[in-house]
């Protein structure tokens, strides 16, 4: 196994991703970062400089479990302190499974800031994988707005509200095109369409006849989104490092935090070029410039802009398509092992919208996760009890009469919440939907959940409430794809089953970044006491200031 070392400094940069000129988060001036790619077995070092100069940061290796090494998880709040300015720290892990990945901050709402990229673990040399194809390119997706991740975040925790609104543009590769004009005065020089930066990037040139893998991720805050080529079908063989059995899509919905790969045959007239685009589902998308790309046929121009007029995308509030295509992702049978029969304890997790002391949040089961000032890991390993909640949140709702169908009509409250798992044990969650009415209409979210640490048997998707009883011997126990990040559907639940057999304390939060932001996450701990002596560099902050160890 080999081992690669990267050297990054994390500074602001001005960047015109999407032709409107902004401060981005950028990795050695770019944004997206770069694509790391290892093999199985390998161990990455990532050096991180923070030259944020008045900002911390931490980074998440987004899919990695993190065995034996939990601190390098770059979770500020729940696994590290924050990496200060001018500070350098050092993530150190081992890729243990091959797969589609990704990393980003996660320190606030950094990751808004463009602070993200790709993590490609490939198979080792002389292990076929289940599928062929001649090369293989990656595809990031993104949304973006013209406001700064300060302006976002400030307006989201203060007393009067202020939502970030919708994006003004999707990014493919870290490339896209808002519309200046709709600035009325053009945006002042702020904004210019013929920057070099902006425009609709060409994803890759195929040769005619030959097949092309593309590991497709999503990092975007707030959108869902359906991703497709024009006039090509994609053959989906991978979810989150699992493979799944082939499955031909026409629309991938993709939700925050996913990954895919999917396999594409240039097998349409070569003599152009054709359209790839992404376009935001589950929310109104009329505010948001789609996302386009040019999937080039070799022999033309790269750059030629395709003939046709682009995809308008599927229907936005088609629940109904998605949750389909959710069910139809199933694990390709001998590669997935399957899940243990049965659970030693399930957690139904209620997710709502509530009003908490003046401010607006997203509760689970009436508590909205905040991060303490000495990490979570932290905290346990040095024995700081104050710093938690001592008393665990609810492991359920009452199923039977809580109307999902109307807004909390209790507030909740925030803390600091842990479940304590034991280590080694199979435990189900049960994610419910509810109707939210905070910007004055009903409307039920879409949350992709993602889960760090462990991956999760996805069991299976329902609409309305999940009732133990009926609903429990519905769930496909013969062949679920494995994930570690899951979709929760308007109004309905999803239901996961997960082995807790990695010592240490890991977030399972909704991947909306405004969202987690906002308290929707909970903090699961197992076999704490088996983490060897933490490194330094992850202590200092909170109640361990000013310590020396
Ligand atoms: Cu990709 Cu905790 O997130
Ligand atoms: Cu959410």
């Amino acid at each position: 196994a080999k081992t690669h070392h990267h050297t990054w400094n994390i500074s602001y940069q001005y960047k015109s991703l999407d032709c409107f000129e902004k401060l981005a988060v950028t990795i050695n001036g770019e944004s997206p970062g770069p694509t790391i790619r290892a093999t199985q077995g390998d161990t990455v070092v990532v050096t991180v400089h923070n030259k944020l100069e008045t900002e911390n940061t931490a980074i998440h290796w987004h899919g990695i479990r993190q065995h034996n090494s939990p601190w390098a998880d770059g979770t500020a709040g729940v696994t590290q302190c924050p990496i200060l300015p001018g500070e350098t720290f050092t993530y150190r892990f081992v890729v243990d499974r091959p797969g589609t990945y990704m990393y980003h901050a996660h320190y606030g709402m950094q990751r808004v800031a463009g602070l993200d990229g790709m993590l490609i673990v490939s198979v080792p040399e002389g292990v076929v994988e289940p599928f062929v194809y001649d090369a293989e390119h990656t595809v990031l997706l993104m949304d973006w707005w013209n406001k700064t991740v300060y302006d976002q975040a400030v307006g989201l925790s203060s007393p009067s509200f202020k939502f970030v609104g919708e994006p003004q543009s999707l990014l493919i590769n870290g490339k896209g095109v808002f519309n200046c004009s709709r600035l009325g005065n053009g945006g002042g020089g702020a904004c210019s369409m013929t920057r070099p930066e902006c425009g609709w990037p060409t994803l890759f040139t195929a040769v005619p006849g030959r097949t092309y893998r593309l590991r497709i991720g999503s990092l975007t805050s707030l959108s869902s989104l359906s991703f497709e080529i024009e006039g090509h079908t994609m053959t989906v063989v991978e979810a989150d490092g699992y493979y799944v059995r082939p499955t031909v899509v026409k629309n991938l919905f993709i939700y925050s935090g996913e990954t895919y790969s999917v396999l594409v045959t240039a097998d349409q007239d070569p003599s152009r070029n054709y359209w790839a685009a992404s376009h935001i589902v589950s929310r109104d998308p009329n505010k948001t410039a789609p996302g386009r790309a040019i999937f080039s046929y070799a022999r033309n121009d790269p750059r030629a802009l395709p003939p046709t007029t682009p995809p308008a995308g599927p229907a936005w509030d088609d629940t109904g398509s998605r949750i389909n295509q959710s069910n139809l992702f199933v694990a390709l049978p001998g590669h997935v092992e399957p899940p243990p029969a049965r659970a030693d304890r399930r957690l139904l997790l209620l997710n709502t919208q509530n009003w908490i002391g003046g401010h607006l949040k997203w509760a689970i089961n009436g508590v909205s996760l905040s991060f303490p000032a000495t990490p979570y890991l932290v905290a346990m390993k040095q024995g700081l009890r104050s710093e938690f909640d001592q008393i665990p949140p609810p492991d359920s709702y009452d199923y039977k009469n809580y109307d999902i169908s109307r807004p909390p009509v209790t507030n909740g409250t925030v803390s600091h919440p842990v479940y304590r798992l034991a280590i080694g044990s199979v435990v189900d969650l049960v994610l419910q939907n509810t109707i939210q009415s905070n910007l004055g209409f009903n409307v039920s979210h879409t949350h992709p959940w993602h889960l760090h640490g462990h991956d999760m048997w996805v069991l299976g998707y329902g609409e309305g409430k999940f009732d133990p009883e009926a609903d429990g011997g519905k769930l496909n126990m013969r062949n679920p794809v494995m994930k570690n990040t899951v979709v929760l559907h308007p109004q309905g639940w999803t239901a996961v089953r997960f082995r807790a057999d990695n010592p240490g304390v890991w977030l399972f939060h909704c991947h909306l970044e405004s969202h987690v932001y906002m308290g929707m996450g909970v903090v699961f701990e197992a076999g704490v006491e088996l983490v060897p002596r933490l490194p330094a560099s992850i202590i200092g902050c909170g109640r361990t200031k000013g310590h020396h160890y």
